[in-house]
C-alpha cells in the first residue's frame, strides 16, 4: 500500500496541474511509483475513446509507466468548462464519491503513490451537499496547497489554509508557483507566506519551467512519513 496526497489550490488556473505534475516527477526521481488523479474534470473533449480532459492527460503523462487506465485517473469527465456541479447538471448526472473512490482504490491497489489534484479552489461545489474538499476529508488525504503567486495570493492562501484546518484536514506543506512573471515583490510575498502559513514550503516553481525540469525544486521531506509506513498515517484507518 502506498500513500497519497491531495493537491489543493488557491484558485482555479493557478498551477495545480503544473505543480501536481512536478510533484509526480519529483516522486519518480526519488524512486517511487506514482500516479496522478483528477477525480472530477469539467471541460472535456470527446474522442473515440470517450471524454478526455487536458489536466488528466497531463497527470497521466507524468505518471510512472505502465500508465494506468484513463478511467481510473479521471472517473468523472464532464463536457462543459464550468464549476463541476453545473457541468454535471448540464450532463444530467449527479457527482457522488463512490465512483471516484473506486478509481483511487484501483490506483493504490497497483502500489502507486497517488497525487490527487483537486477541483478549482478548496470549496468548489460538486453536487448539492457535496464540496470538492470532501474528497480530501473523506479519504483522509494530507493536503498540499499550491499558491499561485500573484497579487491577492496572500489572502487566498490564508483563507484556504483556514478552511483546510476547519474541515479537519492536515496541511502538509505548500508550493509557490510563479504563475505571473510580472508579479512584484515576490521574495517579500514568499517571506510573508512562510511566516503566516502553518506548514512548510516544499518549493517555489519558476515561471515557464517544465514540470520534469522543475522537479528538483521540490523538497519531499514533509512527505517522508507517507512513504515509510504501510500507507500514510492518514490512510491507515481506511
Ligand atoms: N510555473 C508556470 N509557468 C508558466 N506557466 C504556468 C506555470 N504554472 C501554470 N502555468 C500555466 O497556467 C495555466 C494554468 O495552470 P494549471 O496548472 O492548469 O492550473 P490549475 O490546475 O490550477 O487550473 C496553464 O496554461 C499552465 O500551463
Ligand atoms: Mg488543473
Amino acid at each position: 500500500m502506498s500513500g497519497a496526497v491531495f493537491v489543493a489550490g488557491t484558485d482555479t488556473g493557478i498551477g495545480k496541474t503544473h505543480a501536481a505534475c512536478t510533484l509526480l516527477h519529483a516522486l519518480r526521481a526519488a524512486g517511487h511509483t506514482a500516479s496522478g488523479m483528477k477525480p472530477v474534470a469539467s471541460g472535456c473533449q470527446e474522442t473515440a475513446e470517450g471524454w478526455r480532459n487536458e489536466d488528466a492527460l497531463a497527470l497521466l503523462a507524468a505518471s510512472s509507466p505502465p500508465r494506468p487506465p484513463y478511467a481510473q485517473v479521471n472517473p468523472v469527465a464532464l463536457r462543459d468548462p464550468l464549476s463541476p456541479h453545473l457541468a454535471a447538471a448540464h450532463a444530467g448526472v449527479t457527482i457522488t464519491l463512490p465512483p471516484l473512490r473506486a478509481g483511487f482504490d484501483a490506483l493504490r491497489a497497483g502500489g502507486r503513490f497517488v497525487v490527487v489534484e483537486g477541483v478549482g479552489g478548496w470549496l468548489v461545489p460538486l453536487a448539492p451537499g457535496l464540496l470538492a474538499s470532501e474528497i480530501a476529508r473523506a479519504w483522509k488525504l494530507p493536503v498540499i496547497l499550491v499558491v499561485g503567486l500573484r497579487l491577492g495570493c496572500l489572502n487566498h492562501a490564508l483563507l484556504s489554509a483556514r478552511a483546510i484546518a476547519a474541515d479537519g484536514c492536515r496541511l502538509l506543506g505548500w508550493i509557490g508557483n510563479r504563475i505571473d512573471p510580472a508579479m512584484e515583490a515576490v521574495e517579500e510575498n514568499l517571506a510573508t507566506l512562510r511566516e503566516l502559513l502553518p506548514a512548510p514550503c516544499l518549493g517555489v516553481l519558476a515561471h515557464g519551467e517544465a514540470p520534469d525540469a522543475a522537479a528538483a525544486r521540490l523538497d519531499l521531506a514533509a512527505l517522508a512519513a507517507l512513504f515509510t509506513t504501510p500507507g500514510s498515517p492518514g490512510l491507515s484507518e481506511l
